[in-house]
């Protein structure tokens, strides 16, 4: 798949329409299929800007591939487009669609509306209408009426959007006519991913940190990759779900990534210039020591006036080359990173230092709240890494500058499969919060196992920290001052995400973060839909049966009850259950020949649950109430516990192994069904497979390694007599 740079089309014709497709990068959920519906009508683009510049592409594009016309008309543009077999509609006139008289100052044609843009006799009109028919910023109103179908964009962002939602309704775009148009907008300013993509490989963690697909699509060896064309294919898949926002380096910056805000920015200038066209805006991650290792000064000191004089200097520097840059993204005082703690400062000395260089252009930082001790003593049980967080930020509450954003991990620890949602979100009501997912699966079975993780997301930002009653009080409520973000899974690989069916992932993402209230059920068939045109309804529920809970049987053969932390420490991938029991990382789970948990009670354990707001705090704290899933997070239990399913601790350990191990290998079975094989095609189906295999292998171990930890340590066997050993 190729995606041309989009440039406003000539009267000679479809910009890059003719460009040839590569075979061998798969087009993730945008396939030449997709197009067919629109790029088989007649097709009027009306407005002007980059942004409608990139929409007249994809139309022109479009018709290319499947035999349609289009006409695009606006401030000082006329251009008419190709029938695909390569007539020219010269004098503007292309299957019937007509721009006759047309004009350079806004377009007057056969119907005409008052604002300049024309239905005339197209079949689906995308104008940019402007403000004022209930739409905000980057929405869009979409109407199938009359005889033709009408998307209207707020703004040129807006059209952007509202032309990706029809090009994922297909044919339903041109089905019948509606009641009237229906207004869509985001919930979330901006929807972001970071990308954990190191310019140089680093020794340990490689070209990308915890990335599971290849090597960047950015960065390669110690430079900017010199063919972008993944990059350029990227954005427009980003766009297509809804994503605005990219920061392009790793979290943890090091020597080389540190150039990137001063000596290479060049390659950041290249980067901004691809993603723009999509309308996304590119964010940097910067080191908190830049003024020192970069500027040369003595301090890093956030109340030094040469360090802040240093950082306005800088970042106009990057302002002059990227006026729309977004701004920066900070780990400071984390796992090593420098910060302001280091001279004696605050998190909020830190990150306003920052805010003051980018607010006057707009941008903003992203401050991460991921802090804790990271040397911790094993033995020390009253020392939680849950509480880090939340107490290191709270006291800080409505102190910092408005262009900071608090970016939170989603639960209090690391991006485990299962954690309580981080109370920190929910204690900061006068900062801006952003929430950080992963989609990346670090922590989820690293793209070898199927693992549809919007179902977790979705209960996440459904999460009420106040009670059912209090809609205001949902995470993806709260998140609206600062939006969501989330580790990228893609990589250089050919189906971008190395375990094809992980494409999702970062479909459903992109659309959570549109609409926090989405069903991830219904995101994930609309992805196989579009991924997939040749899958008819019984493999779209294949692959439905095979994915929506796949995240519950990848719990179930691992960390059970919400306990975390079992993996290897190596490289995160398979189980060693006492892999971390004795590090200094603060992740345990005291398993013992009793019982398992850590408490984190008010009453006798390190308060954690106390941290949250009513009535979760009360649920939490107490054994009768405390959800299932989340019980050995906030309890420490004998292994004879009864849960509230009635089982007891032990056997449901026991059955939920057993259980999920099965469960992985049905998914490889389901995956054989021949109608499958020939909707996704040999080759794609033979990556499933071979991941799958592997699924199976790895379900096996952990369901065999952790079950048998357990009967060594209580001695109580499976009542079921299963093997274990
Ligand atoms: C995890 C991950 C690290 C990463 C860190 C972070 O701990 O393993 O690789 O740097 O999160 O979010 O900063």
């Amino acid at each position: 798949m190729t995606a041309p740079t989009p440039a406003a089309p000539t009267s000679s014709g479809a910009a890059d329409a003719d460009k040839p497709l590569p075979v061998d990068v798969h087009p993730a959920w945008l396939p030449p299929d997709a197009f067919r519906a629109i790029g088989s009508r007649r097709v009027h683009v009306h407005g002007s800007g980059l942004l409608v510049d990139t929409v007249t592409s994809e139309v022109a594009r479009a018709c290319a591939l499947h035999g349609g016309s289009w006409v695009r008309t606006g401030d000082g543009v006329t251009a008419d487009g190709v029938t695909a077999d390569g007539a020219t509609a010269d004098g503007a006139t292309a299957d019937g669609v007509t721009a006759d008289g047309a004009t350079a100052d806004g377009a007057t044609a056969d119907g005409a509306t008052a604002d300049g843009a024309t239905t005339g006799s197209a079949d689906l009109v995308l104008r940019v209408a402007g403000p004022g028919r209930g739409t905000g910023p980057e929405g869009y109103t979409l109407h199938r009426g009359g005889t033709a179908t009408v998307v209207e964009g707020h703004d040129p962002a807006g059209l952007l959007y509202g032309f990706f939602h029809a090009v994922q309704l297909g044919e339903q775009a041109f089905g019948a006519h509606d009641a009237g148009p229906q207004v869509h907008g985001p919930a979330l300013a901006r929807r972001m991913l970071d990308h954990w993509d190191n310019v140089a490989v680093h020794p340990s963690m490689g070209q990308v940190e915890r990335g599971y697909a290849g090597g960047s699509i950015f960065w390669r060896a110690g430079r900017l990759r010199e063919d972008l064309g993944r990059a350029a294919d990227y954005a427009r898949l980003l766009a297509a779900c809804g994503i605005n926002a990219v920061s392009v380096n790793n979290v943890n910056v090091h020597r080389t990534e540190a150039l990137l805000l001063t000596e290479r920015l060049d390659d950041v200038v290249t980067l901004a210039d691809l993603f723009r066209p999509y309308g996304i805006r590119t964010h940097l991650a910067v080191t908190f020591a830049a003024p020192v290792v970069l500027g040369g000064l003595p301090t890093a000191d956030p109340l030094d006036p040469a360090v802040r004089d240093w950082w306005r200097r800088t970042t106009e520097a990057v302002y002059a080359r990227i006026p729309d840059f977004g701004g920066y993204l900070v780990k400071a005082d984390s796992e090593g990173q420098p910060g302001p703690h280091g001279y004696g400062r605050t998190h909020v000395d830190g990150a306003d230092m920052l805010a003051e260089a980018v607010a006057p252009h707009g941008g903003v930082v992203h401050w991460r709240a991921f802090v804790y001790n990271h040397r911790q003593d094993w033995r020390d049980r009253r020392t939680d890494r849950a509480n880090a967080a939340y107490d290191a930020f709270t006291p800080h509450d409505g102190a910092f500058h408005d262009a900071v954003v608090v970016q939170v991990k989603h639960g209090p620890i690391d991006f485990q499969p299962r954690e309580p949602v981080s109370p920190l979100i929910g204690a900061m009501p006068r900062t801006r919060l952003a929430v950080e997912l992963q989609v990346t699966q670090e922590y989820t079975g690293q793209q070898r196992h199927v693992c549809y993780l919007a179902p977790m997301w979705s209960q996440i930002l459904r999460f009420r920290f106040r009670g059912d009653a209090d809609e205001g009080s949902a995470v993806g409520r709260i998140t609206r001052g600062g939006g969501l973000v989330a580790v990228s899974n893609v990589g250089d690989d050919r189906f971008w995400t190395g375990h094809p069916l992980a494409q999702a992932n970062l479909y459903a993402y992109g659309r959570l973060a549109w609409d926090p209230d989405a069903d991830p059920s219904a995101l994930l068939d609309a992805w196989a839909a579009l991924t997939f045109p040749a899958a008819g309804p019984d493999v779209v529920a294949v692959l439905h049966a095979m994915m929506d809970r796949s995240w519950l049987t990848y719990e179930k053969y691992t960390a059970p009850l919400g306990i975390g932390f079992m993996v290897d420490p190596s490289g995160h991938y398979g189980p060693a259950v006492d892999g971390y029991e004795y590090s200094p990382w603060g992740t345990y789970h005291f398993a013992d020949r009793d019982g398992v948990g850590v408490d984190r009670t008010l009453a006798t354990g390190t308060g954690f649950a106390g941290r949250f707001p009513q009535p979760w705090s009360q649920v939490y704290e107490s054994l009768d109430t405390c959800p299932d899933e989340v019980l050995l997070f906030f309890h420490h239990v004998p292994y004879g516990h009864r849960l509230q399913n009635g089982s007891t601790v032990l056997q449901h350990i026991y059955d939920t192994h057993f259980d999920g191990a099965r469960e992985a290998e049905e998914l490889a079975a389901r995956w054989d069904d021949a109608r499958v094989q020939a909707a996704v095609g040999p080759d794609l189906h033979a990556r499933v497979r071979e991941r799958l295999a592997e699924q199976v292998h790895s379900a096996r171990e952990w369901c065999d390694q952790v079950n048998s930890y357990f009967y060594r340590k209580s001695g109580v066997p499976d009542a079921h007599g299963r093997p274990i050993y």
